[in-house]
């Protein structure tokens, strides 16, 4: 069996004015089933953009990507799109809820594109609402809510198709100690459970819990040790 995810060589570049700017100079990294994988890195250094290749949300300007074998560069954005709903979940730095939509709405928004019905869709929302301690916010709308309560609806919506890879980025930046604590357990939950987690974060406590650290600098994999 390979690597559930390879990467080799893979490059990002933006253009830029007149020119253009390698923002992912080269990175090689393989990823096994069931790993729990701690991104670490300076501001601006180049995690969302690898975070978003991961995740198949953008596509590498060069170098390969292969995910369970299979090549994506061949993939066409409709399957690109298929692979992200059955097999990824994603919390975004910014969450990127739908403003006229209640909590529930958001966080099943994920088993709409994968066709369940509506009372599968809204039970199973719910139910991790409620987990994430959202039982008293169940109908309300993001703006009705605060920065920790929005984060955990992202947290909510990229768990709620039980996803093989769980791909977040800062998930605790925004959360109090408590809450911070209750999304690190749901972690490790996910993590017994063998699904693959790849956490970008800044907090000393999400890597200690991950089996695994890599470092990126300047578009680079500065550093990958066990953690
Ligand atoms: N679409 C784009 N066009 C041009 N430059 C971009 C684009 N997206 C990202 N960048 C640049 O790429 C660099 C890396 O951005 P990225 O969002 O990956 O950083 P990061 O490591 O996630 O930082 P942070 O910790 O602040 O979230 C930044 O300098 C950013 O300005
Ligand atoms: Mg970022």
């Amino acid at each position: 069996m390979g690597a559930l995810i390879a990467l080799r060589d893979v490059r990002k570049r933006f253009s830029l004015g007149e020119g253009e700017v390698e923002i992912l100079r080269g990175i090689d990294l393989d990823v096994d089933e069931g790993e729990f994988i701690a991104i670490m890195g300076p501001s601006g250094s180049g995690k969302t953009t690898m975070l978003e290749i991961l995740g198949a949300l953008s596509r590498p300007s060069a170098g390969s990507y292969h995910f369970d074998g299979d090549a994506i560069e061949s993939h066409d954005d409709d399957a690109l799109a298929d692979l992200r709903a059955a097999r990824m979940g994603f919390v975004f730095q910014t969450f990127n809820l739908m403003p006229r939509m209640t909590a529930v709405r958001n966080a099943a928004l994920p088993l709409l594109y994968a066709g369940a019905g509506r009372a599968e869709r809204e039970a199973r929302a719910r139910g991790l609402l409620e987990r994430l301690g959202l039982g008293h916010r169940l109908d309300h709308r993001p703006g009705q809510m605060s920065g920790g309560e929005r984060q955990r609806v992202a947290i909510a919506r990229a768990l709620v198709n039980d996803p093989r890879v769980v791909l977040a980025d800062e998930p605790t930046g925004n959360l109090d100690e408590k809450t911070g604590r209750e999304i690190l357990e749901l972690f490790d939950d996910l993590h017994g459970g063998g699904r693959t987690l790849i956490v970008v974060t800044h907090a000393p406590e999400v890597a200690e819990r991950a089996g695994r650290v890599i470092r990126i600098r300047d578009g680079r994999i500065e550093s990958d040790a066990a953690a």
